[in-house]
This record gives structure tokens, C-alpha cells and sequence, in this order.
């Protein structure tokens, strides 16, 4: 049966194989992704948000986008399908800090019951290791290096840091630890250029399909430096609200666009559960969508 309904459907693409039954489904129609046609990964952004535009309530034990939407079973689905379509999985320490030291960003972390559907689709249709590769950008290198990312047998993590970083974690062990791997690189003004990230990820680690789940900081940065290609946007019914002295965030921490140069993003699909929508966008340079 169907997770969520389809409400609109633009999209025109039709790139690699499609959809298992079983997720087609699940998803009410098929999902694929354009091939980069730049020597970078194609870049799919994930996030919830409130109605409000609010990220994150900033409290401790609910400050992660599970408590955004609720616990939605919908948007865990669709977290989990674009995991399982993805070669990568890139975060920011920030939202590693804010979940719990067990989770892992593996299809089906976020909706168990299709865990086979998920493994089947990746490894016999995709042609892809059982799980994505998890990549965390890390400056300052201060991780805990007790989470399950670091210790859990087939999951593989890359670190994204600094010379100094690269010799925090080193101090702290991570070099003992045999699925991780730590990649330091140059930065500008104090932090690391998202398309030296990119081009990491493509030249080294194979990475062609490339899921950003934030956070904030780290996805306003990609923004910036117009390496967001598609955004889903799952718009939870709620409003988290903001006080002038507290920082809950919206999807962009840390940058300001001006009007004319603010990104812009063409709709491709809609579909809804009850009360939450879940949107499909394409980044657009004016028109049509980035290639
Ligand atoms: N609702 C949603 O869909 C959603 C999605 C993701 C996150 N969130 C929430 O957003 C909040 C976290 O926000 P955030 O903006 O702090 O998170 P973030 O972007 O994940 O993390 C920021 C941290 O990442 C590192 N970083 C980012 N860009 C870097 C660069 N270019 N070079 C080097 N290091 C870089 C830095 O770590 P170091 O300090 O270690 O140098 C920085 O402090 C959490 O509450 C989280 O739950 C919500």
C-alpha cells in the first residue's frame, strides 16, 4: 500500500533504472536521478522543516528533525529510499552531535520495514555496497569517536577535516579504528570549500550520487557555492516559533543571499500523508534546472 500519495508529478527525467514494485509503491511512483555531467557528485539535499521554515528546536534530546516532523513514518520512508539511491551520505559534526550515539545514516535507520526493499533495490538494481558511505565535514576534528558511525561493522565512514583536525582525531584513536578513514584538506578563512569536498568525493571515493543532510551551516555553504542540484523538503505542520535571544535554526545558518542572487528551485514533485507535504525540488539558474 502507498505511503504517501502523489499530488504532482513534473518530472520529465527518466534516468537509470526505475523503482522496484515494492518501493514504487511504497513511494506512489518512481524516483531516479540525473547522472552528474560535471566532474562533481550530484547533489540531493534532504531536510524537514516546520511550517515556520525552523530546522531544529535547539533542545536538548529534541533538537534533531525527527522531532520536526514528528517521528513521521513518510518522511523516515523517503529518508531512507534516497539513502539507499545514494553512493554517499554527507553531514556537519553539528547534526552528528545531535542525534544519538547509535544512529547511523543507513537506509533503513529510518524505516526498518523496508529494510529488504532498500538492500535489494541498492545491491541487485543500483550496483551499490550494501550501505552508503557516510561522510562527516569536521573541521576541528572533535567527534565522539564512541558512535556507533565509528564501530559498526559494513558501515564505512570518511572524515572530512583539517590538518588540525586530521591530528585531534589521530590523538583520540580514530586511525585505530578500521572502518574510518580521514581525509584532511586545505582551508579558506577557516573552513573547507564544498567543491574541494566534491571533488574528493568524485576523484577518490567514487562518489557519483551524493545525499546532503545537513546541517544548516553546512548546507548554506553548498548553496553558496551552487553545488545543491535537487532539495527535498518535507514540510511538517507544525510551528516551532523563535525568540530573539535563542537560535532555532532554518535551513540556512551562517550566509545571507540577496534578493537577486538568492537561490531559486524549480517544483518537480508533491506528494502528502495526512497532514505533512514532502517536495521535490530542482535547483534552477533562472531556467531550466542545474545541470
Ligand atoms: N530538520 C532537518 O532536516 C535537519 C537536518 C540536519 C540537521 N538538523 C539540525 O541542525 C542542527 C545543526 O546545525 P548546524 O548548522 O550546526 O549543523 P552542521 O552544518 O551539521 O554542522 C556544523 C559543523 O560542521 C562542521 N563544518 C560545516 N561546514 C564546514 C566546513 N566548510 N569546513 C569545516 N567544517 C565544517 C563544523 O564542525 P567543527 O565545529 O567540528 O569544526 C561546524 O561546526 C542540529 O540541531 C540538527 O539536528 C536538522
Amino acid at each position: 500500500m502507498a505511503l504517501v500519495r502523489t499530488l504532482i508529478d513534473r518530472d520529465q527525467d527518466h534516468f537509470g533504472p526505475e523503482l522496484p514494485p515494492g518501493l514504487r509503491e511504497l513511494y506512489d511512483g518512481d524516483l531516479r536521478f540525473r547522472d552528474s555531467v560535471t566532474e562533481r557528485p550530484f547533489v540531493i539535499a534532504n531536510f524537514v522543516s516546520t511550517l515556520d521554515g525552523v530546522v531544529s528546536y535547539e533542545i536538548k534530546y529534541q533538537a534533531a528533525g525527527s522531532t520536526v516532523s514528528g517521528s513521521d513514518t513518510a518522511d523516515g520512508f523517503i529518508m531512507g529510499l534516497l539513502r539507499a539511491s545514494a553512493d554517499a551520505v554527507l553531514v556537519g559534526a553539528g547534526t552528528v552531535h545531535n542525534v544519538s550515539p547509535e544512529a547511523l545514516w543507513i537506509p533503513e535507520y529510518t524505516y526498518p520495514d523496508a529494510k529488504h526493499l532498500f538492500r535489494e533495490y541498492r545491491v541487485n538494481v543500483l550496483h551499490k555496497s550494501e550501505f552508503p558511505l557516510l561522510v562527516v565535514v569536521s573541521g576541528s576534528g572533535n567527534l565522539e569517536l564512541e558512535r556507533a558511525i565509528f564501530r559498526t561493522p559494513g558501515v564505512r565512514t570518511a572524515v572530512i577535516t583539517t590538518s588540525a583536525g586530521r591530528d585531534a582525531l589521530a590523538g583520540a584513536g580514530a586511525m585505530k579504528l578500521p572502518s574510518v578513514q580521514i581525509y584532511p584538506l586545505g582551508t579558506k578563512y577557516g573552513t573547507i570549500a564544498p567543491m574541494a569536498m566534491l571533488r574528493l568525493l568524485y576523484g577518490k571515493l567514487g562518489v557519483r550520487t551524493l545525499l546532503h543532510e545537513g546541517g544548516p551551516t553546512l548546507f548554506g555553504q553548498f548553496l553558496a557555492a551552487e553545488a545543491v542540484n535537487e532539495l527535498f523538503l518535507t514540510l511538517s505542520p507544525r510551528i516551532a516559533g523563535r525568540r530573539g535571544d535563542t537560535i532555532r535554526p532554518g535551513l540556512v545558518q551562517g550566509i545571507e543571499f540577496m534578493p537577486d542572487a538568492a537561490p531559486r528551485f524549480q517544483l518537480s514533485s508533491v506528494k502528502q500523508r495526512a497532514e505533512h507535504l514532502y517536495l521535490r525540488y530542482q535547483r534552477t539558474r533562472g531556467h531550466p534546472p542545474v545541470a
